[in-house]
C-alpha cells in the first residue's frame, strides 16, 4: 500500500508538477490535499506545457484517477475553466473525483483577499488574491460552504445567510464596499453545484480502499513548508499545511498508509510575495538567476525573488516533514557559475544558528553564512547518470545532500520530462 507524499521544501514553485509526472507514470492515484488555485504546477512533456492550478498535475496522465481531497480550497469556476481549457486539448478530466467534504471559494472570498491585503498596506502578505486566505478562515470559524452543501437549496441559502452576515457589516462598514446580496451568491452556487455534481465522491473512502488494495497513491502538495500556516514564517505563509502531516489531514488517510516523504528543493531558492528570505540576491547575480531559471511566477506572472541555496531550510524541511528523498530540480540552471555559494548556517546578532530559529524577529534578523563550491561550464541537460556529471557538479551534490540531511533520489536537469537523472526509486 504505498502511499507517497511529494511537498515543496522551500518557499514553493521547486517543480512539484514535474515531479509529479516523474512519480505519476507509476502510481494510480494522484491526490492534492490542500491549497487551492494559488498554486501553479508546470509539467511539460515535448512541446505542450501544461500550468496547473487547482487539479492534481496527475490529470494529464490518463492511466491514474486525479483526486481533489478535502483539505483543498475548490473555486468551481477556476476548476471549470481549467477542466475546459485541458479538454480543449485532448486531456479527458472526466475521471476527477472531488472531495464532498473540501471547502469553496466563493466570489465573495476573492473580494476580501483583495480588500484585506489593500487595507493591511505596508504589512500585506502579498497574496495571489485567489481568496484562499478568507476561504481557511471561514473553515476555522465554521462558517464555510462546503461542496456538498451546494446540493440542497434552502440548506446553502441559510449557510451563505451566516456566512455573509458579519462579511457584510465588515464589507460596508470597514472596507467602504456595497454588501453581497445572499439570494443572488445562493442562486450562482447552486448552479455551479450542478455542473459540479457528477465529479464529487467520498474522496477518503476511495484512497482508504485503494491503498488497502495495495494500490499506489502519489498525495500532491501545493505551496511548500517554509509557506506553511504552523511551520512556515508567518505571518507571511498561506493559510493550510503543505507539510507532509497535511496530507492525511486533507485526504481523510491516516499516517500508518504514507511510505515515502519526497520533499522537491531547486538547487538554489526562490520566494513569491512578502517576507523574508535569508540568502535572497539584491544583485546581478539574483537577476542572472532569475532569467537563467525563468523565475516568473506560473499563477500570477510575478517575478520570483531569487537566492542561494540554503541548507538550514531543506535541514528543516527534512525535520518537519520526515523526509525520507528529495528531488533536486533546476540544478542545470546553475551551468555557467565559476562559484557556487551555499548557506550552511545563519548569523542572528553575532550568534550562529545551524537550526532555523524559530522566533520570526531572529529569522528575519538571519544573515547567511556562505561556503563556496567550484562551478562547471558543461551543459548537464543529457547527463542521465549522477557520473555523467561534471565532477565539480557531483561535488555540489553531494554536498547539498550532506548538509539536507536526506538522500538525493532524483536530479532535475531541464524542464522536459526526460530531463532527469534517478539515483534511487521514489516508489518502492
Ligand atoms: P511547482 O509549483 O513546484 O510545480 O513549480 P513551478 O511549475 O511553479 O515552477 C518550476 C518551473 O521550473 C517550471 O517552469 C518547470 O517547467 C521548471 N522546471 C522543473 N524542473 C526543472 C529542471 O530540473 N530544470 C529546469 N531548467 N526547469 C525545471
Ligand atoms: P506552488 O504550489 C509560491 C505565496 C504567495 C504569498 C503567500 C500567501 O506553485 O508552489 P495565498 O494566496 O496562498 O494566501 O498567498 O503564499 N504562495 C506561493 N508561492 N508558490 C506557490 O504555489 C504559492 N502559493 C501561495 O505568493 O506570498
Ligand atoms: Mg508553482
Amino acid at each position: 500500500m504505498p502511499g507517497i507524499v511529494l511537498i515543496g521544501a522551500q518557499w514553493g514553485d521547486e517543480g512539484k508538477g514535474k515531479a509529479t509526472d516523474l512519480i505519476g507514470t507509476k502510481v494510480d492515484f494522484v491526490a492534492r490535499f490542500n491549497g487551492g488555485n494559488n498554486a501553479g504546477h508546470s509539467v511539460v512533456v515535448g512541446n505542450e506545457s501544461y500550468a496547473l492550478h487547482l487539479l492534481p498535475s496527475g490529470i494529464i496522465n490518463p492511466n491514474l484517477t486525479p483526486v481533489i481531497g478535502n483539505g483543498v480550497v475548490v473555486d468551481p469556476e477556476v476548476l471549470f475553466q481549467e477542466i475546459d481549457g485541458l479538454e480543449a486539448r485532448g486531456i479527458d478530466c472526466s475521471h476527477l473525483k472531488v472531495s464532498e467534504a473540501a471547502h469553496i471559494i466563493a466570489p465573495y472570498h476573492r473580494t476580501l483577499d483583495k480588500v484585506t491585503e489593500r487595507f493591511l498596506g505596508k504589512h500585506k502578505i502579498g497574496t495571489t488574491g485567489r481568496g484562499i486566505g478568507p476561504a481557511y478562515a471561514d473553515k476555522i470559524n465554521r462558517v464555510g460552504i462546503r461542496v456538498h452543501d451546494l446540493f440542497n437549496a434552502q440548506h446553502l441559502h441559510d449557510k451563505v445567510e451566516a456566512s455573509l452576515h458579519q462579511k457584510n457589516q465588515m464589507l460596508v462598514k470597514l472596507y467602504n464596499r456595497r454588501p453581497i446580496d445572499v439570494d443572488q451568491t445562493t442562486d450562482e452556487l447552486l448552479k455551479l453545484g450542478e455542473r459540479l455534481k457528477p465529479y464529487v465522491a467520498n474522496t477518503g473512502l476511495i484512497l482508504n480502499k485503494a491503498l488497502d488494495e495495495g494500490k499506489t497513491v502519489l498525495f500532491e502538495g501545493a505551496q511548500a513548508t517554509m509557506l506553511d500556516v504552523d511551520h512556515g514564517t508567518y505571518p507571511f505563509v498561506t493559510s493550510s499545511n503543505p507539510t507532509a502531516g497535511g496530507a492525511c489531514t486533507g485526504t481523510g488517510v491516516g499516517p500508518t498508509k504514507i511510505t515515502r516523504v519526497v520533499g522537491v528543493s531547486k538547487a538554489y531558492v526562490t520566494r513569491v510575495g512578502e517576507g523574508p528570505f535569508p540568502t535572497e540576491l539584491f544583485d546581478e547575480s539574483g537577476e542572472w538567476l532569475r532569467q537563467q531559471g525563468h523565475e516568473f511566477g506560473v499563477t500570477t506572472g510575478r517575478p520570483r525573488r531569487c537566492g542561494w541555496f540554503d541548507a538550514v531550510v531543506n535541514r528543516y524541511a527534512s525535520q518537519v516533514n520526515g523526509l525520507t528523498d528529495i528531488v533536486l530540480t533546476k540544478l542545470d540552471v546553475l551551468t555557467g557559475l565559476k562559484e557556487i555559494p551555499i548557506c550552511v548556517a545563519y548569523d542572528v546578532d553575532g550568534e550562529r544558528y545551524d537550526d532555523m530559529p524559530t522566533d520570526q524577529a531572529a529569522f528575519a534578523a538571519a544573515k547567511p553564512i556562505y561556503e563556496t563550491m567550484p562551478g562547471w561550464d558543461e551543459d548537464i541537460s543529457s547527463c542521465h547518470t549522477f557520473d555523467e556529471l561534471p565532477a565539480t557538479c557531483q561535488a555540489y551534490v553531494k554536498r547539498l545532500e550532506e548538509i539536507s540531511n536526506c538522500r538525493i533520489s532524483a536530479i532535475g536537469t531541464g524542464p522536459q520530462r526526460d530531463h532527469i537523472i534517478s539515483i534511487h526509486s521514489l516508489i518502492d
